[in-house]
């Protein structure tokens, strides 16, 4: 039987080359890079190399780098970070963060938990592409604001948010600005000075480095106190004993983004428009997410009268592996928020599907997909109750 991906943004295949890169940490290169005899100094070389690859991608400087155990750290070191130091700015109405209603998790959670603490969080609506107004976020700002932060692209439906109107106001109030780029890394050019970001989150998996490594970009100035206690690590913000071939993996995973994103990009974005294309000439199909302010792998579809689950097993039982929505919310019932943000009914949130492409797609798989996924969504329409009507 076939076995097609189209699950990336999920996570990715760890890349061979990153591979190559991180065998020798485990066993040759085994030291505790704060040593400081040589097994540590060698390994510690490696360490700041890995720093300056991420810096490189976001045109940051090495020392705006900490390394991190994936997005929602990064997310969670970030948010908490501010919220603690700013924690005293008890204006009349309290410390105060934006963010938006379609955050992934890893950023709703943690403002969910702050507010228990007594910090207010505002909750930016979006239109029906998905995209915040900058005239709200503009209403928004208080003296009490501490920090912004607004996902660079959506991780459901793919729709880039308008990060450098964002940063410009950001800067213009003195506010920091950080983004949660997990989605976007490897896939949009990203210059955090261009764009105005003060904070950037980075997760190793979703560009074919390993699980379990990511990192956080902190423009020099911005303060932040540590949530994890320790050694001091990571300038006291990530105390922990380096994970040394995840480090690794994410600076050569980086570097490979970097040199291949331009191919890549054209080459998937060719792919997806071939299967948004396709698909769309089924009846009563239609693409969620913005048209063009999309990642360029991202196709997120919905279909009148059909369950997206029943799709999903549909297609996983001719070897196409695709999902409903993010996959930490996949084993929920409740309707995605993301969906309900854009005002989809909580029907129409259960009638989606999720295709997300990668490097290693093929024509002949969209090709594949472009047949197969048609007739599944006529046979369930066959049987399903709300149909015709
Ligand atoms: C937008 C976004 N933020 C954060 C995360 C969490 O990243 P990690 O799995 O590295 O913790 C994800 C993962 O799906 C994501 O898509």
């Amino acid at each position: 039987m076939k076995k097609i991906f189209m699950d990336y943004a999920s996570t990715t295949k760890v890349d061979k080359e990153v591979i190559d890169a991180i065998l020798p940490f485990f066993s040759e290169y085994f030291g505790n890079p704060l040593s400081l005899h040589l097994f540590g100094r060698i390994v510690h070389e490696a360490l700041d190399q890995s720093r300056k690859k991420i810096a490189d991608l976001l045109n940051a400087k090495e020392d705006e780098i900490i390394f991190t155990a994936g997005g929602t750290e990064s997310d969670n070191i970030a948010i908490k970070g501010a919220a603690y130091q700013n924690k005293n700015k008890r204006g009349s109405k309290g410390p105060h963060i934006i963010t938006s209603a379609i955050e992934h998790p890893a950023v709703l959670e943690t403002c969910k938990h702050l507010e228990k603490q007594g910090f207010k969080v505002k909750y930016l609506p979006v239109d029906k592409f998905g995209i915040i107004k900058i005239d709200d976020l503009q209403e928004s700002i208080s003296k009490n604001t501490f920090l912004i932060t607004i996902m660079f692209a959506n991780n459901e439906i793919g729709t880039i948010e308008p990060i450098k109107e964002i940063g410009k106001v950001a800067k213009e109030n003195n506010i920091p600005f950080h983004t949660d780029a997990v989605q976007a890394i490897g896939k949009v050019p990203i210059n955090v000075n261009k764009l105005n970001i003060d904070m950037l989150s980075i997760s190793s998996h979703k560009i074919y480095g390993p699980k379990g490594i990511g990192a956080l970009y902190i423009r020099k100035g911005v303060k932040l106190q540590p949530i994890v206690h320790g050694g001091g690590h990571e300038k006291g913000l990530r105390s922990s004993t380096h994970n040394m071939p995840g480090i690794v993996g994410l600076g050569k995973a980086c570097e490979l983004a970097k040199k291949r994103m331009e191919k890549d990009t054209k080459y998937i974005k060719n792919l997806r428009d071939k299967l948004i294309k396709n698909t769309l000439q089924v009846e009563e199909t239609y693409l969620n997410g913005h048209p063009e302010k999309r990642l360029v792998n991202n196709a997120h579809f919905r279909f009148t009268a059909v369950e997206g689950e029943s799709i999903l097993l549909g297609l996983d039982e001719k070897g196409i592996a695709t999902s409903t929505g993010s996959a930490c919310s996949s084993m929920k019932l409740k309707a995605s928020h993301v969906l309900t943000a854009i005002g989809l009914s909580p029907v129409e949130s259960n009638s989606v599907i999720r295709l997300t492409l990668g490097r290693d797609n093929t024509e002949e798989e969209i090709l594949y997909v472009s047949r197969v996924l048609p007739e599944i969504v006529e046979k369930l329409r066959q049987i399903s109750p709300l149909w015709g009507k």
